[in-house]
């Protein structure tokens, strides 16, 4: 029997920084501020629970409501994208004026939603997206940094070309009992790809999602912004 407690996935670096050539914020920008928030998915509807997540896996009740949750935030991911402007994109092939990219749960590995996102294993998944902000404009970290995780210094040193050009993020345990009972994190993909900015706000656009696959818990865990 396992019990999986997660609090809060951690976002510990958000690699990505703002453009300076960018012209002057609107004003609804700037009280976002200059970067987008990164939210996750699933979050309980109960306020009172917070971003906990937990669940018993050897009750399929608790594990029915992480898998609902998640059905209903990837919904429009899980529906068909053919015609209108969707086209397919990638590093080499970013979308035209008024297109918008594919972007399908085929790209989630274990957290695709055949797999209950991993609720029906000791590997959930938590899925991460950026908010919008219009005309926002990334810079990318295509060289690793000294603090970055070695997994994605290797990971950023073998991209090539265009493909170096993703909001690199990554998650940690807060603390170290979640780092001994987590084996590790995997993400699906490893980054958000620069294809999908600057936003602005095309018909049919959604946000590029990254599914992180929180590898074997063992037992109660807990992750959060450091
Ligand atoms: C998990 O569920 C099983 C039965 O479904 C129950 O026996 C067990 O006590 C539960 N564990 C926890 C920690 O709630
Ligand atoms: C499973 O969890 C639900 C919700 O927490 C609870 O109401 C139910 O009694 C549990 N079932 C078992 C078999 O423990
Ligand atoms: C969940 O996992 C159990 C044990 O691995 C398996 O028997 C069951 O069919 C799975 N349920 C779903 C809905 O995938
Ligand atoms: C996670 O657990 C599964 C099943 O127990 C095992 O097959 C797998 O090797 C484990 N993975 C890691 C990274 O420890």
């Amino acid at each position: 029997m396992v019990l999986a407690a997660l609090f809060a996935i951690c976002m510990q670096g958000l690699f990505a920084t703002l453009d300076d050539n960018q012209p002057t914020w609107t004003m609804e920008n700037s009280l976002i501020g200059v970067n987008p928030g990164l939210g996750f998915r699933p979050i309980s509807p109960r306020t009172e629970e917070g971003s906990l997540i937990w669940y018993n896996i050897t009750n399929q009740t608790t594990i029915n409501k992480w898998v609902k949750l998640a059905d209903e935030f990837l919904k429009p991911y899980k529906e068909p994208q053919t015609g209108e402007n969707f086209v397919n994109c990638n590093f080499d092939k970013p979308p035209g004026p008024n297109q918008v990219c594919i972007t399908s749960v085929n790209q989630l590995g274990n957290c695709h939603p055949s797999k209950k996102y991993g609720f029906n294993s000791s590997s959930p998944c938590v899925f991460l997206k950026l908010n919008r902000i219009y005309g926002w404009k990334p810079d990318f970290y295509t060289t690793p940094l000294e603090d970055m995780p070695d997994g994605l210094k290797q990971h950023i040193k073998t991209r090539q070309g265009e493909e170096k050009k993703q909001i690199w993020v990554t998650c940690n345990g807060i603390n170290d009992f979640d780092k001994e009972n987590i084996r590790g994190f995997n993400y699906h993909p490893r980054g958000f790809a620069s294809y999908y900015y600057p936003y602005k706000n095309p018909k049919n656009y959604l946000s590029p999602i990254i599914g992180v696959e929180i590898v074997n818990i063992t037992h109660k865990s807990s992750e959060s912004v450091p």
